[in-house]
């Protein structure tokens, strides 16, 4: 797609863009506030373990509509070293480098569908997916009475 955003991922602060940009075109779509956060999280710890992890990368974001159903894609990848064990690496509370092990757990939980392929040696592509809810209103709630 031609308006996919193309983000260079490198150092903290590249993850704090990638969050940002995520979630303004969540936004865009219409995901609610708390939607954008989680969103937004799964977004900064998929670029989070590429700085960490391989050093440098990409995440690009787009929107896409299948069956009139609109969503937001995340795909981060690196060439970095690459997971060993994936049902390891996905597992809650296991890490490799001494921290929360929540990474990856997380924004699987967090995302509708969430995709992983790694090869030692060659890199690692997380595939995420948000499909925006059938009933996210557009319109203000009444005022109870
Ligand atoms: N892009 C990557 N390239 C190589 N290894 C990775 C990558 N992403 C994750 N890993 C491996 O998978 C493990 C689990 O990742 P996860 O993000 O769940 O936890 P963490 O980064 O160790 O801790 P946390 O994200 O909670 O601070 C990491 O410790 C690391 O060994
Ligand atoms: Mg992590």
């Amino acid at each position: 797609m031609s308006d996919d955003l193309r983000l260079p991922i490198k150092s903290d602060a590249d993850v704090v863009t990638a969050r940002q940009q995520g979630r303004e075109l969540a936004a865009r779509l219409g995901f609610g506030e708390c939607e954008l956060t989680l969103i937004a999280t799964a977004i900064s710890e998929v670029a989070r373990n590429i700085v960490e992890y391989a050093g440098r990368g990409e995440v690009v974001l787009s929107l896409t509509d299948v069956n009139n159903s609109p969503g937001i894609i995340v795909v981060a990848r690196d060439e970095g070293p690459g997971i060993p064990n994936l049902e390891l690496a996905l597992r809650d509370g296991y890490s490799t480098h001494g921290s929360l092990g929540l990474g990856l757990p997380g924004a699987r939980r967090l995302m509708d569908e969430f995709e992983i392929v790694s090869e030692v040696g060659k890199g690692t592509t997380v595939t995420m997916k948000k499909w925006l809810p059938r009933h996210t209103m557009r319109f203000p709630l009444s005022p109870r009475r």
